[in-house]
C-alpha cells in the first residue's frame, strides 16, 4: 500500500462525511431561518465539524497535490500541453481552484455566522454560504469515474 493510496483513499471518503453533514446543516440552517427557530449549541457544533472536514480534505488535498498525485505531476510536467487537456487541467487547476474556494467561502459564512447578533441572522448567514460553498464543491468532484465514488485500499 503505498502513500498516495492512503491519501487518496482519505480524500475520497472524507469527501462523502462533508457532503452528507454539509447537507443536515444546509437543511437545519434553512428551517432554522425561515422556521425562525433559536440557533442550539448543536447547531455551532454540526457547523463547526463542517469547517473542521473541510480543512482536513484541503490539507490531505495539498499533499495529493504538491507531492503524490501522478497526474498532477504529469501536467507540471509540460505545463502548456496540460492545459490543452481537459483530465489534466482538471486536476492540475480546476478542482484546486474551485475547492479552496468553496472552503474560504464556507470559512467566510462559518466566521459571520458566528458573529451574527441574532439567532435567525446565524442560520440565515450559514444557510446563504454553505450552500453557494456546496454548490462549488459538487460541481468539482469527478463524478464521471465511477471507481472513485467508494474507493477501497
Ligand atoms: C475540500 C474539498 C474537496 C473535496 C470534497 C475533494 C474531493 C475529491 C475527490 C472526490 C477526489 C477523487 C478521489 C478518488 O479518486 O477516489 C479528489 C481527488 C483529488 N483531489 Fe480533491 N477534494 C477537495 C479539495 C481538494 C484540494 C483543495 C486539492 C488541492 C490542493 C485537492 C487535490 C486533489 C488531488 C490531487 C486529487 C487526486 C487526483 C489523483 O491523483 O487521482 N482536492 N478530491
Amino acid at each position: 500500500m503505498t502513500s498516495y493510496q492512503i491519501f487518496l483513499f482519505l480524500h475520497s471518503w472524507i469527501r462523502w462525511f462533508i457532503l452528507v453533514l454539509g447537507l443536515v446543516v444546509i437543511i437545519k440552517s434553512y428551517s432554522g431561518w425561515f422556521g425562525n427557530k433559536p440557533y442550539l449549541k448543536g447547531d455551532n457544533g454540526m457547523s463547526a465539524g463542517f469547517i473542521g472536514l473541510l480543512h482536513l480534505n484541503l490539507l490531505i488535498g495539498l499533499i495529493l497535490y504538491f507531492f503524490l498525485s501522478p497526474y498532477v505531476q504529469q501536467a507540471f510536467s509540460d505545463f502548456g500541453a496540460a492545459m490543452r487537456d481537459s483530465y489534466l487541467r482538471f486536476w492540475a487547476v480546476e478542482h484546486i481552484a474551485v475547492n479552496i474556494i468553496a472552503v474560504v467561502v464556507a470559512q467566510i459564512g462559518r466566521a459571520r455566522s458566528k458573529r451574527a447578533t441574532t439567532d435567525v441572522a446565524k442560520h440565515k448567514t450559514a444557510a446563504i454560504f454553505y450552500t453557494i460553498a456546496m454548490v462549488l464543491l459538487l460541481s468539482r468532484i469527478p463524478w464521471g469515474e465511477a471507481e472513485r465514488w467508494f474507493r477501497g485500499l
